[in-house]
């Protein structure tokens, strides 16, 4: 099959080769199984030099079991979480979170795929009454569905307003590294110092093979979370080799690089097309992603030549990813492609 590049996800991009490489590099003999080895140790030990020694964190497969579990750990079934109408847990996660926890999500509009303070407070009702279910966590995903990203007095505002009200705050990173780097900020200060209790830690989105973790900030919020894990059939046998993908990813700055690289190629195609007459951004370009209204013929055009998603059919708008393999020249062919498209359409 001929190799090719597109737009449609970062994890439509193939594993980053020093995570191939960390892979193969564990693949030395037999050791116990279920994370009890030396290289998860190794792994775990990363975390905690990124995020500080008083954390507990859990390596799972995918990020919707790391929300999933996140939020169990958080609540009774009694409980609500609150998170915006168009959040991955919300819309893209087939009910696993409701499933999984039993708790009701309570949807409340967004800005710009942005929670506000504003409408988690007006969602913020019925405490105490029988009748209703408790709010108990504010979920924000950072950066957000729309590739933007809160400011870090955003998410403390959110932080002082869980922890007044005995709440958490979980934060869906499953693109925490984009977020951070956009921000300019350690992995630390982009979460933990703003307050954030359980972090859904993203590893796949950015260059690993299918690797996530939750990551707990305040460590008595983890107990009992092995058997959680495990119920939630997430406990890894062979967990040698995802751990490895999270240790590359948090050495050498892999992670920050690899993130820096993806943002920067979005800026890039923005630039290269936002003077198309025709084509109009719909989000600021904060992150990895690019939302662009375009003619539907157009997207019919390009999709012919390259696979991507339209993000909202009532106001044609095309979804682009860029990745930690996006090149510059990815750029410039698609950038032209896709001027020509809608000057023709
Ligand atoms: C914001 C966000 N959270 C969570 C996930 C879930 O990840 P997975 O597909 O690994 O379950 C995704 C994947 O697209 C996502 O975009």
């Amino acid at each position: 099959m001929k190799p090719v590049r597109s737009f449609a996800s970062d994890n439509n991009a193939g594993v980053h080769p020093e995570v191939l490489d960390a892979i193969a590099s564990v693949n030395e003999g037999h050791t116990v199984g279920y994370g009890d080895d030396a290289y998860t140790d190794s792994a775990v030990r990363k975390f905690k030099k990124h995020f500080g020694q008083d954390i507990e964190v859990f390596i799972v497969f995918n990020g919707t079991a790391a929300n999933c579990l996140s939020l169990k750990a958080l609540t009774n079934s009694y409980h609500a979480v609150i998170c915006a109408d168009f959040a991955h847990i919300y819309t893209d996660e087939c009910g696993a979170p409701e499933k999984f926890t039993g708790c009701k999500l309570i949807p409340i509009p967004h800005k710009d795929g942005k929670l506000t303070l504003e409408a988690v407070r007006a969602a913020y009702h019925g405490i105490g009454d029988q009748h209703h279910v408790q709010p108990r966590v504010v979920s924000i995903t950072q950066c957000t569905e729309m590739g933007t990203v809160y400011k870090p007095a955003e998410v403390k505002a959110f932080a002082r307003f869980c922890h007044q009200n005995e709440m958490f705050l979980h934060m869906d990173g499953a693109r925490i590294a984009n977020a951070a780097a956009s921000l300019g900020q350690s992995l630390r200060q982009a979460t933990r110092e703003l307050g954030v209790d359980v972090l859904s830690f993203g590893g796949t989105k950015n260059g690993l093979m299918g690797a996530e973790a939750v990551v707990f900030f305040d460590k008595k919020l983890a107990n009992n979370f092995l058997y959680l894990r495990k119920q939630g059939m997430q406990l890894a046998s062979k967990m040698r080799f995802i751990s490895a993908q999270l240790e590359a990813l948090l050495t050498n700055d892999l992670w920050l690089k690899s993130a820096q690289h993806a943002n920067r190629r979005a800026r890039q195609l923005e630039k290269a097309i936002r003077d198309i007459s025709g084509i109009k951004i719909v989000y600021p370009v904060e992150a990895n992603g690019v939302f662009a209204a375009i003619p539907r013929g157009a997207i019919t055009k390009i999709q012919k030549r390259y696979f991507f998603y339209v993000w909202n059919e009532e106001e044609s708008v095309a979804r682009w990813m860029c990745s930690f393999d996006t090149t510059e020249d990815d750029i410039k062919t698609f950038a032209k492609f896709v001027r020509e498209a809608v000057r023709t359409s």
